[in-house]
């Protein structure tokens, strides 16, 4: 296994759509390791997509089980994940291993029904709420050439500066 070197904005290949995954052999299994170890290796990373290590997939782990208070499932790893329906929008506070000095307010939905594939290719449907559900969500906007920093609602109020990454 290794730590992966971590794309930072302004990457262009942040910017980039990532592409399904149809082949779930023993290179993905390894990759799959690779990018939970580098996701565990990062300061307060509940959550990684293929595309901040270059590599355009459509892959996600999330795991928000160092928040043991909320609803959630724990590790997972989304492999073509899909949001089927969503409803509520909250404010929240978000950063990003690939946006290191800011953390920002984003707009997300409350709740999502997610599909996605596990490592094997099994699909699975997932009812997701609050820290999770937007953990989720941020993830999926890497995989669409997204990052938090193009959903502020006001680069002037929900921008924050950060010295240390908590
Ligand atoms: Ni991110």
């Amino acid at each position: 296994m290794a730590v992966l070197e971590i794309l930072k904005y302004p990457d262009p290949r942040l910017k980039e759509i990532a592409l399904e995954v149809e082949v779930f052999d023993a290179a993905l299994q390894s990759f799959i390791a690779d990018l939970e170890q580098t996701m565990r290796a990062g300061p307060g990373g509940v959550g990684i997509a293929a595309p901040q290590v270059g590599r355009l997939q459509r892959i996600v782990i999330v795991d928000v089980s160092s928040k043991p208070k909320i609803k959630q499932h724990g590790r997972l790893v989304l492999i073509n994940p899909e949001i089927l329906e969503w409803e509520g929008m909250a404010k929240g506070r978000e950063g990003c291993m690939s946006v290191p000095d800011f953390t920002g307010n984003v707009i997300r939905a409350k709740t999502i029904k997610l599909r996605a594939q596990d490592e094997q290719g099994e699909f699975h449907d997932y009812d997701m709420e609050g820290f999770e559900a937007r953990a989720v969500q941020h993830e999926i906007d890497h995989l669409d050439g997204l990052l938090f920093l193009d959903r502020l609602v006001s680069r002037r109020n929900d921008l924050f500066a950060r010295k240390v990454y908590k």
